[in-house]
């Protein structure tokens, strides 16, 4: 974690983020990391991201149920990342900002503990632009911007999957994009890109 992150996650209290997330524990483990493809894990995981992904989370859950109306003429950034899931809306749509962040004051100060079944994979050319934000082994500094070592290799490629189709859902209205920036880094990636960035950084150590 960076500073401010162990800032942030002490002002949140991550005892009371623990009851919370017995909830979560079915698909995110608890105090120990169970790995399901096509979920994210969540330990250590930054804890200002987390917190901005479940408000987003949240958000997108209660439009799609029609709890919330959303304005397209807004353009802050909350309304326009959409991040709407079928596991993750009945999880989230009920939680207070309290408690998204004592949640997420929890799982960051878990210690990933990946165990890597297989072996580090060369880097691909791609890495150099994804090192820039996501840090040189996939563990990012700023704390806005995921980890995204050692994370699940299919969560990894349908997130990217997403980004680079953000565009066209955009085009179509449903303005589904979950951001910008990212949107524009998968944008020019080809299908084989995309699954050999995902595999490389899903063999890299999560702890650095
Ligand atoms: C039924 C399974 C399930 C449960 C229970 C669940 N999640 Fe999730 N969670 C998922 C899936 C699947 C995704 C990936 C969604 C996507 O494609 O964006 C996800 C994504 C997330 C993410 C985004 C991770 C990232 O790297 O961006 C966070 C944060 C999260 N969940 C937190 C929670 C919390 C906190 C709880 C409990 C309150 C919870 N989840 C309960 C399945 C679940
Ligand atoms: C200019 C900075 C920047 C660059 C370059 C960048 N990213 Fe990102 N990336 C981000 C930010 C910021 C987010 C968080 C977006 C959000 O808040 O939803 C992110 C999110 C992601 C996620 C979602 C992770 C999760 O847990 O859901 C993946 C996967 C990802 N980036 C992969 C990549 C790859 C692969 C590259 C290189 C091709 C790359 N990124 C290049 C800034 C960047």
């Amino acid at each position: 974690m960076s500073t401010s992150d162990v800032y942030a996650a002490s002002k949140g209290a991550a005892q009371k983020g623990r009851v919370i997330a017995e909830t979560c524990a079915n698909c995110h483990g608890i105090d120990s990391e169970i790995k399901i493809a096509g979920f994210p894990t969540l330990a250590g995981q930054k804890y200002k991201y987390m917190a901005k992904q479940l408000r987003e989370m949240r958000a997108s859950a209660k439009i799609r149920a029609g709890t919330q109306i959303f304005k397209s003429s807004d353009t802050s950034s909350l309304m326009r990342a959409r991040r709407s899931n079928d596991f993750m809306d009945p999880f989230v749509i009920e939680l207070s900002d309290t408690e998204i962040d004592d949640i997420s004051a929890y799982y960051a100060s878990l210690r990933c503990r990946a165990v890597m079944t297989a072996l580090p994979l060369p880097a691909p050319k791609l890495e150099n632009r994804c090192q820039i934000c996501h840090g040189k082994r996939g563990i990012a500094k700023n704390s806005n911007i995921p980890n995204i070592a050692g994370q699940d290799a299919l969560y990894l490629e349908q997130q990217m999957q997403a980004f680079w189709s953000a565009k066209l859902q955009k085009d179509d209205g449903q303005e589904r994009c979950r951001s910008a920036i990212m949107e524009g880094q998968a944008a020019k990636l080809s299908d084989k890109d995309i699954a050999d960035i995902s595999l490389y950084y899903s063999r890299l150590p999560c702890d650095g």
